[in-house]
């Protein structure tokens, strides 16, 4: 049932690995979770799973967040169901991988289209609410290719353009009550990386990267979905524009 006193949360690509942690922890938080994505079963398959966890019971719509109309009519049903949207988390990401001498140009534009657009988009057609409400919290989920380090051009310049977007909202926004921040985790055993057609020896990759990341180990779902609830939170109420880095400290310079 509605309670016109809970906080709203909208978590796209929540059929995700990382979505579906970031909503299971913000509902467990309090929030009334709007799971969306634009694949609807999945949403709904983790909807049912986390729904026991949940304060509230989670909603799911399914949006493709590349089609202005598709965001807009998932904005104004968000807006007809609950007339408020306190915590919009973007999570809904892609990655092509390719050598930059062979890139397809669809994988870029795609990849700009999910990762970049997809957030202004929402976050556009979310501003009169905010600007009604006199509040709001964005996150957007970058990566730690947005410092560099990844060999896939599209992928590390959509997530560092995600970061840049980030901070021009938290200055935009601010004035509204609305702030907006970038959580940018390492590598996440979720089946974003699993489908990887560029990674034959997947055990082996990660224990490379567990020795080189300066605690030793891989980011759980779990952690990422933590700093969210955190960000999203009224606990950060005065922290706009930063980006926290959820990578066990693989972000730092290695010693050499
Ligand atoms: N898994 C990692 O190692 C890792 C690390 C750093 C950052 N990230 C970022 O975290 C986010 C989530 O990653 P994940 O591991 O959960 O990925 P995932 O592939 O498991 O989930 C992504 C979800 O986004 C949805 N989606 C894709 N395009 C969409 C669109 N146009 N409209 C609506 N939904 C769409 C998919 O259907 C899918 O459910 C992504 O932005 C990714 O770049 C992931």
């Amino acid at each position: 049932m509605n309670n016109p006193l809970a906080r709203v949360a909208v978590v796209t690509g929540a059929g995700g690995g990382l979505g579906s942690a970031i909503a299971q922890e913000l509902g467990a938080d309090g929030f009334q979770v709007v799971l969306v994505d634009r694949d609807r079963a999945a949403a709904e398959a983790v909807a049912g799973s986390i729904g026991d966890k949940a304060v509230l019971q989670p909603c799911v719509l399914s949006a493709d967040v590349t089609d202005a109309e598709s965001v807009q009519a998932l904005v104004n049903e968000i807006t007809r169901r609950y007339g408020r949207l306190d915590a919009l988390v973007n999570s809904a990401g892609v990655e092509r991988v390719s050598a930059l001498e062979q890139a397809p140009e669809a994988d870029w534009d795609l990849t700009m289209d999910v990762n970049v657009k997809g957030p202004m988009l929402l976050c556009r057609a979310a501003v009169p609410l905010w600007r009604a409400q006199g509040s709001g919290s964005v996150v957007n989920i970058s990566s730690r290719a947005w410092i560099g380090g990844s060999a896939n051009s599209s992928y590390s310049a959509s997530k560092a353009a995600l970061v840049g977007l980030t901070k021009s909202m938290a200055v935009e926004l601010g004035p509204l009550g609305v702030r907006a921040n970038a959580v940018a985790p390492s590598f996440v055993r979720t089946p974003f990386n699993e489908q990887r057609s560029d990674v034959t020896d997947m055990a082996g990759m990660i224990e490379r990267y567990e020795a080189f990341t300066p605690l030793r180990r891989l980011v759980d779902p779990v952690d990422v979905a933590n700093a969210v609830t955190f960000l999203a939170s009224e606990r950060a109420r005065n922290i706009t524009g930063e980006v926290l880095h959820v990578c066990a400290g693989s972000q730092l310079p290695p010693i050499v």
